[in-house]
């Protein structure tokens, strides 16, 4: 089997972290978001990786996550071409790679705690032409919503974004189909947004196909808002296994290092500094007189002196020395979040900062 991950899009609301990097780089627990897909995918047993970006976007997303040996995987990097015309188009756009193939699609911006192993041993065993996940959620109108008949069990259709959502559940990002998937890509017209929509490729198979779905707990699908990606990054903290929570470096005497916390080499820890975790540490950092609160990710080379850091990420580089706490924020790389000691007038706030940056004072 094959996989193919959607990595393109702009993702405007995670500006301006997003000017300078493609959102399924953000880093989660230190790691690209893509890392933690590609860590599924293979645990289910698929090594042979597509990866769909944006035009112009491979070298970046190669330089990030290589060429898969770090995973016994090979990762190959597809452009999208043709414009953005749908999460159905993606898998269009790799058909010479996928014709003749099963594979699994994965939104890469769906990020799932459990094993896909279990899912697709199902969709082969059973010799599926499509299998679907589904999780139950608060709004299924964000998402394609399976509609069942009055047995509550078969599936009838899975509706795009509906106004009136027939069930609660959510269709996630993560699907697996055998190449019959262009007959019903071919065979589907755009949305009224222009889109080619995956729920009507999807009602597609249910019509003329064999279609399979389980319910799938420990879902996160990422909404494309800080917040949101806060959560994914405590999710995943919360699920990383307990060995990965390593302390690669001395800590003095004086600090103090709570629960599950991972520091790795070359890091500083200095006096006076609380650490409570899950919290997780890059290299080459510098903790001083600081308060590391759970849920924070530090990325390599950052450093943080005389400040309380909690339910942040903070990624590589950055410089945090002030006195008011930081919390669930997140800190672009390099960026610089300093005491205005030397300012004046004294009361004045400094700000260099970025388009479509957020400050909260
Ligand atoms: C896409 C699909 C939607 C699916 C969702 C899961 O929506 O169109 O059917 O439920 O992914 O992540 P999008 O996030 O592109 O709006």
């Amino acid at each position: 089997m094959k996989a193919l991950i959607a990595a393109g899009g702009r993702a405007t609301r995670l500006r301006p972290i997003t000017w300078t990097i493609n959102k399924h780089l953000i880093p989660m627990t230190n790691r690209p978001m893509l890392a933690h897909a590609i860590d599924k995918i293979v645990e289910a047993g698929i090594t042979d990786i597509i990866v769909s970006v944006n035009p112009g976007e491979t070298d970046s997303m190669r330089a990030a996550l290589g060429d898969g040996s770090a995973w016994g995987a090979r990762l190959t990097y597809l452009e999208q071409r043709g414009g953005a015309l749908g999460v159905a188009h993606v898998v269009a756009n790799a058909e010479d790679l996928l014709r003749g193939e099963k594979f699994l699609f994965y939104l890469g911006d769906n990020i799932i705690l459990g094993s896909l192993k279990k899912f697709v041993d199902r969709f082969l065993d059973e010799e599926l032409d499509c299998m679907l996940a589904f999780s139950r959620v608060k709004d299924p109108q964000r998402f394609g919503v399976p509609e069942f008949a009055e047995d509550g069990k078969t599936l009838l259709r899975v509706i795009e974004k509906p106004a009136h959502p027939p069930s609660d559940f959510a269709v996630t990002g993560i699907y697996l189909y055998n190449d019959r998937y262009f007959d019903g890509f071919f065979s589907i017209k755009p949305s009224s947004r222009g889109e080619y929509e995956i729920s009507d490729v999807n009602s597609w198979f249910v019509e003329n196909g064999k279609v399979g779905y389980e319910e799938i707990t420990g879902w996160w699908k990422d909404t494309g808002t800080p917040d949101a990606l806060l959560e994914g990054n405590a999710l995943m903290m919360d699920d990383m296994p307990r060995e990965q929570f390593r302390v690669d470096v001395d800590v003095p005497d004086s600090a103090q290092v709570q629960g599950l916390v991972k520091i790795g080499k070359g890091t500083v820890i200095g006096e006076k500094v609380l650490i409570r975790g899950p919290v997780v540490i890059g290299e080459h950092c510098q903790i001083d007189n600081a308060y590391i609160g759970p849920h924070t990710s530090i990325g390599d080379g950052a450093s943080v002196k005389n400040a309380e850091v909690e339910h942040s990420i903070i990624f590589p580089g950055a410089s945090i020395d002030t006195k008011r706490r930081i919390v669930s924020s997140l800190i672009g790389k390099n960026a610089i979040v300093h005491d205005a000691v030397q300012t004046l007038p004294r009361s004045g706030s400094r700000l260099v900062i970025g388009d479509s940056s957020s400050v909260e004072l």
